[in-house]
């Protein structure tokens, strides 16, 4: 029943507001315009709103989830990180989540500290050193999150805490794990799915994908395939 008096409520407040919102002046920056109704409205673009917040719904239904084992210093977790699964994401994040289950105290506490955790992340594991950077790669992506309080949990029980919760579920994956950086997508690991994340994650998560089509896995899918099989 919720639908359609949502979808009759729209109508309405697109007859009602849809034609004059070009005259009224839009006091929003473009990235907030879809933030309410009330902004949509007076910056003109309701419609548009409507259609890409019905798009992102649907996308978070089917959102592919791949999840990432690993510990924060061995060198292929540190490849597949930066060169793998962050310009995936970076490319598909409208169509897919990252859980990342680090073996590290820092990245364990940034993951539970702050929502940029993942580009602190890929900061600190594409650089040259993992550790020493870890304070520079936060004051760049997470400006707001104190230097002193995520070493607070790194040396307090909070800390001690959050390994522990990942030792567990790291210890209680089906089938177990038997090497690092392991993959899982949707939950599950299979050598196939593992092996098809190595090679390119991008087009793993585009088939995975069984939502409304997006632009990224159609046309510049081929163009990123073909540009990085280049000799
Ligand atoms: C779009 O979705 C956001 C987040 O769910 C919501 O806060 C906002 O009001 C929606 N915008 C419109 C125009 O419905």
């Amino acid at each position: 029943m919720k639908g359609p008096l949502l979808l009759l409520l729209t109508v309405w407040l697109y007859t009602q507001y849809g034609d004059c919102a070009a005259l009224s002046s839009c006091s929003y920056p473009p990235s907030k315009w879809c933030s309410s109704l009330e902004a949509a409205v007076q910056c003109g673009v309701l419609k548009e709103c409507l259609l890409s917040n019905f798009t992102k719904s649907h996308q978070k239904v089917d959102t592919v989830e791949v999840g990432l084992y690993y510990e924060s210093l061995c060198p292929g977790c540190r490849q597949f990180l930066s060169l793998m699964l962050f310009p995936t994401w970076v490319m598909l994040g409208d169509i897919m989540d990252v859980k990342l289950v680090p073996y590290g105290n820092a990245q364990t506490c940034l993951l539970h500290m702050t929502g940029a955790a993942f580009p602190v992340i890929f900061c600190m594991e594409s650089s040259g050193d993992v550790i020493k950077m870890a304070k520079n790669c936060m004051e760049v992506y997470a400006p707001d999150l104190k230097w002193e309080s995520l070493m607070g949990c790194v040396n307090g029980d909070q800390g001690m805490q959050l390994m522990h919760q990942n030792a567990l579920a790291t210890q209680g994956l089906k089938p177990p794990h038997e090497y690092v950086p392991w993959v899982t997508i949707n939950g599950e690991h299979t050598d196939e799915l593992q092996d098809k994340a190595m090679d390119s994650l991008y087009t793993l998560v585009c088939s995975m994908y069984k939502g409304p089509k997006i632009p990224a896995c159609g046309q510049s899918q081929k163009a990123y395939k073909s540009y990085c099989n280049k000799e």
